[in-house]
């Protein structure tokens, strides 16, 4: 069923979401996941912008693939060969690609660029990662983790690592949903604090535990998922050096820190992966990890919300 409270909507954040929109993409996906065919043909006639000013595999190649499946125009943009990278201010562009498409996914080095295409655009913005948050990997997150363990509420999700976008995001979702979420990073290194504040506030509302704690150990106890990120995000090579020192060892995801979680405990990353940086070859290579089921599951995602907004 497509979530018709979702039409003409940006989506920006999972904040703005409400917890049944969000399940009700979920189980969306899973309808779509079944048959790869169903709904084709939907946004026949309807053209989607993509612009990008950072590299991208996963989020590129499922958006087109989604859009291209339900029939419609996906256009790849590369920021830096718009007249944006020339200096054309974002307001002009959101309002004369209005005028052509149907909706805009970005992929921004400020999350705050994306709020001005957001305003300035008559037409849906879709977040497709900010140096904040990245909405469409966490529906694809909770959607594997649904696939997995039949539930979301009451799973416990440990985020080990850097408190970085990707972190973010799912601190939001493990929270709109009921889920658990412990944080284990070293200090300095926390998810942002408006969202982690929002998080500690919305977490009565469905009964979520939310912690930040230093030791991985102590984060992955009782875990059902135990997650992770690169050290080093796009844009922030320069401090590549220091992160290595500030995350390693300890931080790594290891077998014998998986082994610490739940029985049956399973391993997500976002991908791309630095092997020997945040994750051990034994863990993301082998029976623990979901990586690539996760990876899969956003071109499901992203099927289910083009076809939410767009209707
Ligand atoms: N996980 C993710 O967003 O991957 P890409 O950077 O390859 O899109
Ligand atoms: N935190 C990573 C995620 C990549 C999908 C980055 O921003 O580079």
């Amino acid at each position: 069923m497509i979530i018709e409270s979702l039409r003409g909507r940006d989506l920006l954040t999972l904040q703005d979401l409400e917890p049944e929109e969000i399940m009700g993409l979920v189980r969306l996906s899973a309808e779509l996941k079944r048959d790869r065919r169903l709904f084709s043909g939907r946004l026949s006639g309807r053209s989607i912008a993509m612009i990008f000013e950072k590299p991208s595999t996963r989020t590129r190649v499922s958006l087109d693939v989604a859009v291209s499946e339900l029939g419609g125009r996906p256009i790849y943009l590369r920021f830096d060969e718009l007249q944006l990278g020339r200096g054309e201010t974002i307001a002009d562009t959101a309002r004369v690609l209005s005028r052509y498409v149907d909706l805009i996914t970005a992929r921004v080095r400020r999350h705050d660029d994306l709020i001005e295409l957001a305003r300035w655009a008559d037409k849906p913005v879709v977040n497709a990662l900010s140096d904040l948050d990245h909405p469409l990997q966490t529906l694809a997150d909770l959607f594997t983790i649904w696939e997995r363990f039949g539930r979301i509420q009451g799973v416990k999700v440990a985020w080990v690592g850097d408190g970085n976008n990707v972190c973010n995001s799912i601190l939001i979702g493990a929270t709109k949903l009921g889920a658990h979420i412990s944080i284990a990073c070293p200090r300095g290194y926390e998810p942002n604090k408006k969202y982690l504040e929002w998080a500690m506030e919305n977490s009565r509302k469905s009964g979520s535990k939310v912690e930040v704690v230093e030791d991985p150990e102590e984060a992955v106890k009782d875990a059902d998922v135990v997650m992770t990120d690169v050290f080093v995000s796009m844009g922030m090579e320069a401090e590549r050096e220091r992160r290595m020192q500030d995350f390693l060892p300890r931080y790594q995801v290891s077998g014998k820190l998986m082994r610490l979680a739940k029985p049956g405990a399973i391993f997500m990353h976002p991908l791309p992966a630095k092997r020997g940086e945040e994750v051990s070859p034994e863990v993301i290579d082998g029976e623990w990890s979901a990586v690539w089921d996760q990876a899969e599951n956003r071109l499901h995602t992203a099927k289910a919300v083009l076809l939410s907004i767009l209707g």
